[in-house]
């Protein structure tokens, strides 16, 4: 098409470019980068792991309903079944570090530590495929993993092997003790392609750009991130407060020139886990996390205890409207547009010239604050043009009303809270 486009139609299209400034909004953002070609992760991964809530508890005697081994994954796949997780989408349950024996098996394979999985991995991936949900799995680049387990260092092949053999469908694979920031990129390129090998589809979730964090003058390459790579960590482990899901947000609007560009169809950037449901947000900034990671098109894995979790954080995981914003097919990251008196506004475009909007209320003192915002400014002039219906999300769901391109809303903000809509254009 471009080939054949004459000279006056290119200049009409870039005139109508600089004349709508607005527009080179709407256009950052499309992914000019091809995808790792395996198939999977077409719109962000969603799933449990097991990480932020259950960390490396290896201990079964003194904690055998917490520590990391094959009940608690079947207890959660079985609510998984049973309490609509997987039907709204969570659908990867998966297994962080801390699951392997502290040696390979003699054919040099990793091995499930036995006593805490007597069933070893593939038994544990056939009950899981039973539930209708797929099981990750995860391992290291280097020679251990972060908490001190065999590494797949020289390994990658038939590490990816084994995982395919037992039916694992996710790979986290960490970064931890590697030598080079070369054996690095090689060995997060080579275990992508030995995966691709064993012909099982095999989401591949990275966390390269993370560890060259330290060698911050080599910025990552995000073309090839996303070459490679079905999902990317960027920024530090998520812990369980506010200032944890602060700093992600921070990192992110900081650095959003260039990550942005690399999210699409295929291949994301990962702020890390949602701990909602857990101890450390009040309700108001498990809504911030909810509707952010929404607008950033985030993999959505939970790390909390689905056997204990109040109905109000199940319901705030569960809402299929918020869901749909970060599944949206157009697969485009939303971004921070502007940040004024304390108060964010992120955008996201969606299919069908539709438009999500967060206002976060970021001063930690005093109550609830009105912010206006103008329909004008949104969308690069174009979500609500010339009109559109504006629907309130979270954190009260209801429609606002048809709006006309030049009107304003005012919304209240709780501190540290979100307001999350939804814009859909009418004529
Ligand atoms: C690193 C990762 C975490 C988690 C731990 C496990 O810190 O970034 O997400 O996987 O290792 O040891």
């Amino acid at each position: 098409m471009t080939g054949t486009m004459n000279l006056r139609s290119r200049a009409q299209l870039l005139g109508c470019v600089l004349g709508l400034r607005s527009l080179a909004l709407v256009l950052w953002g499309i992914p000019g980068a091809r995808a790792l070609d395996n198939g999977l992760a077409m719109t962000p991964t969603m799933g449990w792991l097991h990480w932020e809530r259950f960390m490396c508890n290896t201990d079964c005697e003194e904690d055998p309903d917490s520590c990391v081994s094959e009940k608690l994954f079947m207890q959660m796949a079985d609510l998984m079944d049973s309490e609509g997780w997987r039907d709204v989408g969570y659908e990867y349950l998966c297994i962080d570090d801390c699951w392997m024996a502290p040696q390979r098996d003699s054919k040099g394979r990793l091995q499930a530590d036995p006593k805490r999985f007597p069933g070893g991995i593939r038994r544990l991936a056939d009950y899981v495929h039973g539930k209708g949900l797929k099981l990750g799995i995860y391992a290291d680049v280097g020679k251990l993993t972060c908490a001190g387990f065999p590494g797949s260092y020289g390994y990658y092949d038939i590490d990816a092997k084994t995982f395919a053999d037992w039916g694992v469908d996710l790979l986290k694979f960490d970064g931890c003790h590697f030598d080079t920031l070369v054996d690095l990129a090689d060995g997060y390129k080579y275990m992508s392609l030995a995966l691709n090998r064993t012909g099982r589809s095999i989401v591949y979730s990275c966390e390269w750009p993370l560890y060259m964090m330290p060698f911050r003058k080599h910025m990552p390459n995000y073309t090839e991130v996303r070459e490679y790579c079905n999902h990317w960590r960027n920024f530090a482990d998520i812990y369980d407060a506010w200032q944890s899901v602060k700093s992600v947000l921070d990192w992110t609007s900081s650095n959003q020139e260039k990550i942005v560009d690399a999210a699409g169809p295929g291949g994301w950037n990962d702020p890390d886990m949602l701990v909602i449901g857990n101890f450390g947000l009040s309700w108001d900034q498990q809504i911030t996390q909810m509707a952010l990671w929404a607008i950033m098109a985030a993999p959505l894995f939970m790390s909390n205890d689905l056997r204990q979790i109040s109905p109000q954080a199940k319901a705030l995981l569960q809402d299929k409207d918020v869901i749909a914003i970060n599944q949206d097919p157009l697969g485009k990251q939303g971004y921070r547009l502007r940040k004024e008196d304390n108060i964010e506004v992120w955008e996201r475009p969606l299919s069908d010239f539709a438009w999500a909007v967060a206002m976060v209320n970021l001063q930690e003192i005093g109550g609830p604050r009105f912010h206006t915002i103008s329909l004008a400014s949104l969308g690069g002039g174009l979500a609500c043009l010339p009109a559109c219906l504006i629907t309130e999300l979270l954190p009260v769901k209801g429609k606002l009303g048809f709006y006309e391109w030049t009107s304003s809303l005012k919304l209240r903000i709780n501190p540290t809270g979100t307001v999350l809509l939804r814009l859909d254009r009418t004529n």
